[in-house]
């Protein structure tokens, strides 16, 4: 699939409520297969990769029905999953692999994990190695000095060993996984992380009774004088910050008479893009903030001329809260005064894509610098002309196919995506909401 874009020949001008968030929904689905009670999810996005996780549940024995405002899934409880018969594809879906990973280390079936192309070259020693240290039993294909998939996870010979574990990474996934894990562990397993991944996981699963506690960068789950049970009736998912980000992107470049994003989720571990605008001079309008379940949320509204924008400098714990969002920023950047700088982000090398080599690629086919560095790149703006049109290879990635589109809108001609077939994973309607926006984004499939 390709996308065909044309710059924008006016202020954006808009609503668009955008589908649910991405890791905030594998929490829903996977969370409820343990659950006791029937779950109540709304606002599931339809990205492909929730419905990965969406299926691996079924398999394992979750019943999903539809219901008038989302679903209700009547999961297994922690201790009744049945063994899938056929291996689960996680499709493109990270998240999905990598928390199975840790959900079923403790079962006493093997389960076979599979992905796609891009899946099937991303690092999984991350969560392998500790949870083999917890005793559970998981192969996979031995590639450089990481392991990939296809993996084998279990059968367990016995239950778990609870492990205090410091990751060398800040990373949710792990996190996730090593907690899931730890729910079949006797005793205490333990978190640490150097920065400030996202939270969904000790929200959510604090709200189903789990026994888990969180202090500073270290989380707990302690499974002595537990019941072994998780409950609760229902999940609300909120609108996806990451995919909202490139709607805000596209008000900030090419100017709105008013956008306005309603429910977005803005808990702090994903806000690192709104805190990166507003260190560039941006300004993005939180109305309304309130709560959704465990999670905060607002409206985002942008309106104005084109964002009259500096470099920044992204760094550190910013770096970690805007990690899936650098791409997107990227092009921010390219139409800032001065220099960006991101650093810190080594991660993006083990996306979809690596992301400091496809953003870079990205920015450069719109005639702009970027310097790769180990652990970020280096943009210099041009805020005050147009961006020549690009020819994107958006290599599968989602998000290089989606800020392509939106570095398009501000070029002198028309400028092409190619490879943009993955915005399905998350975000299947990006190009209908910009249509809605007044955006001419044309799908050549
Ligand atoms: C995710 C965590 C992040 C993020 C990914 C989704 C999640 O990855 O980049 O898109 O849902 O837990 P890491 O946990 O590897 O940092």
């Amino acid at each position: 699939m390709r996308f065909h874009v044309q710059p924008a020949s006016d202020l954006l001008s808009g609503e668009v409520v955008i589908p649910g968030d991405k890791s905030i929904g594998h929490r829903a689905l996977l969370f409820s297969l343990l659950s006791a009670t029937p779950v109540h999810v709304r606002g599931l996005g339809d990205g492909a990769d929730n419905g990965r996780s969406a299926k691996a549940i079924t398999a394992l024995g979750a019943a999903i029905a539809k219901a008038p405002d989302g679903f209700v899934i009547t999961g297994t409880g922690l201790d009744g999953m049945r063994a899938p018969t056929s291996p689960l594809d996680c499709g493109n879906s990270g998240t999905t692999i990598r928390l199975l990973c840790g959900l079923l280390a403790g079962q006493r079936f093997a389960t076979t994990l599979v992905g796609d192309e891009s899946l099937s070259k991303r690092p999984m020693k991350r969560v392998i190695e500790p949870l083999a240290s917890m005793g559970a039993r998981i192969t996979g294909q031995g590639v450089g000095h990481d392991i990939t998939p296809p993996l084998t996870v279990g059968p367990a010979a016995k239950p778990l060993t609870a492990i205090d574990y410091t990751l060398p990474m800040a990373s949710a996934q792990v996190k996730t996984a090593l907690l899931l894990a730890g729910l079949f562990a006797d005793g205490a397993t333990s978190t640490t992380e150097p920065g400030p991944s996202r939270d969904h996981s000790e929200r959510m699963l604090r709200y189903l009774g789990a026994p888990l506690t969180v202090s500073g960068r270290r989380t707990t789950i302690e499974t002595r004088h537990w019941d072994r049970r998780l409950a609760g009736d229902g999940f609300t998912v909120p609108a996806d910050p990451s995919s909202s980000a490139f709607l805000v992107a596209a008000a900030l470049v090419a100017g709105a008479r008013r956008v306005r994003l309603p429910g977005v989720c803005v808990n702090p571990t994903r806000t690192g893009f709104l805190d990166a605008i507003a260190a560039m001079g941006g300004t993005v309008i939180l109305e309304n903030p309130r709560d959704a379940g465990p999670e905060p949320i607002a409206d985002l509204v942008i309106q104005g001329r084109p964002a009259e924008l500096r470099g920044t400098e992204i760094a550190g714990d910013l770096a970690v809260r805007s990690i899936d969002e650098l791409p997107i920023l990227a092009v921010l950047a390219a139409r800032a005064h001065g220099t960006t700088t991101v650093r810190d982000a080594e991660e993006l090398r083990v996306k979809e894509s690596d992301r400091i080599a496809t953003t870079c690629a990205m920015l450069r086919s719109f005639g702009i610098e970027c310097e790769v560095r180990p652990d970020g790149f280096v943009v210099q703006g041009q805020p005050d002309r147009p961006l020549s049109p690009g020819r994107v290879h958006a290599d599968g990635d989602h998000r290089i196919a989606m800020a392509g589109a939106i570095a398009g809108l501000v070029a002198t001609g028309e400028s092409t995506i190619d490879d943009a077939d993955n915005v399905a994973t998350s975000y299947p309607g990006f190009v209908d909401a910009m249509t809605t926006l007044g955006a001419s984004i044309r799908i050549e499939r």
